[in-house]
């Protein structure tokens, strides 16, 4: 492929000569392009040796006229002529730019006319990555259907602890090489997938819920999109915005869940259950709002359908993927709920503790296989996470269509 390599400003600019020779290695081409800001970090010299190509660094060369006029439509050349562009590091001013479309330089001008594939690594100090201008830039981006490597945690330049330093080299070079490679491998399969919590109504203003954020669903609908396949995301109350692309059907019970995931069951060759739906509801929802007049209130609570049990038992070939979110026995609960569920992969979560599983940014789970094998995918970003549970299950797909 013919890559565009953006690099703007930021200390981790260094980190982007290690990515220019990774992606050299996978064998594409690769043209940078800098920043200003860029430059006062890295020289261009050193991506012009590592390439064997001139880095374009400015809009207009005024060398000559010649070279003036040339130049002022070379960002709609290399727009056209490369396949894929990369963003790494991209600043917090960068992401601004190119959620508003503002452009002002080349980098931002060549975004505007490129049609491929866009692969975005942020990195910044952590308080600049969680503010809300930064985090909606980057809601923004995504929804335009951009891949977003989203920043590690991790000691930062400025001398503070958190997210924001840029993803390692390899982590961004693997995401380009899936882009790359399996750009559509999951063309013609149908995700349906389910993703945050249920909300089980005891009186007109209260419910019974759990601390699901959606988070990992919506990265797994992400990841699959990425692929190619089509994705129907059933979805309980959460404050996420969905991915660009998927059919969403917004439930907010157990039973509402039940039937849209029935409902849907024909057009889905694959079914993943993230959502951690209620396993009680209340037995009677009181028509009027519960008045605190009693000393004491004891709540009735009847089991909802286990809806992935239900899908187990009537998957056909479809595949199925279940979650286990557990405080302890991790592995064995996974193994039991994939054996009695019918599920051809459980994706098991320790709960409970702090920095993975609900309303975390990052996870850390454990698959266990039909095979009785574990593969373990470390603490890393849920669309990181989402993106090797999507490519585990991409390979058993392929498996199965050639046996
Ligand atoms: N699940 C479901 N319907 C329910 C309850 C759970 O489809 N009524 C699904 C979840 O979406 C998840 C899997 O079952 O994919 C496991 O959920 P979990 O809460 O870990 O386990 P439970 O089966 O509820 O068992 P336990 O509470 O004993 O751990």
């Amino acid at each position: 492929m013919r890559i565009v390599l953006g690099v703007t400003g930021g200390i981790a600019a260094y980190k982007a000569a290690e990515l220019a020779r990774l992606l050299l290695q996978q064998g594409h081409t690769v043209q940078v392009v800098m920043t200003r800001s860029a430059r006062e970090f890295i020289q261009p010299l050193t991506f012009a040796a590592l390439t064997g190509r001139k880095v374009i660094t400015e809009l207009f060369d005024h060398s000559s006229p010649e070279a003036t006029l040339s130049s002022s439509v070379e960002h709609i050349g290399v727009a056209q002529e490369h396949d894929l562009l990369v963003i790494a590091p991209a600043s917090a001013n960068t992401l601004a730019k190119l959620a508003h479309g503002l452009a002002d330089d080349f980098l931002s001008t060549m975004y505007l006319a490129f049609r491929g594939p866009v692969v975005i690594a942020p990195a910044m100090n952590n308080v600049m990555w969680e503010h809300a201008a930064t985090q909606a830039n980057v809601s923004a981006l995504r929804a335009l259907g951009h891949i977003l490597v989203e920043p590690a945690d991790g000691y930062l330049a400025c001398g503070t602890y958190g997210p924001g330093r840029l993803a390692e080299p390899a982590v961004i070079a693997d995401a380009v090489e899936r882009v790359t490679k399996s750009g559509s491998d999951l063309a013609g399969q149908t995700f349906l997938i389910t993703a945050g919590p249920t909300q089980e109504p005891l009186d007109p203003v209260r419910y019974l819920s759990n601390r699901s954020s959606g988070k990992m669903g919506y990265a797994l609908a992400e990841a699959a999109l990425e692929r190619g396949a089509k994705v129907i995301l059933v979805s309980g109350p959460v404050a996420i915005r969905p991915p660009r692309g998927a059919e969403v059907i917004s439930i907010r019970t157990a039973a509402e869940m039940l039937d849209a995931v029935m409902g849907n069951l024909e057009r889905a060759s694959v079914v993943i259950k993230c959502a951690a739906v209620a396993d009680f509801k209340p037995a009677v929802e009181s028509a009027q709002k519960i008045k605190k007049s009693q000393a004491r209130l004891s709540l009735e609570l009847e089991p909802t359908v286990d809806i992935l049990a239900t899908v187990g038992k009537n998957k056909g070939n479809r595949l199925l993927v279940g979650f286990a979110a557990e405080t302890q026995n991790l592995r064995e609960e996974a193994h039991r709920k994939l054996t009695v569920k019918n599920c051809d992969m459980v994706v098991a979560n320790l709960v409970g503790g702090s920095g993975t599983g609900f309303e975390a940014e990052n996870n850390a789970v454990v698959l266990a296989m039909q095979s009785g094998e574990f593969v373990e995918l470390p603490k890393a970003p849920k669309i990181e996470i989402a993106r090797q549970i999507i490519d585990v299950t991409a390979k058993i797909i392929d498996r199965r269509m050639r046996s």
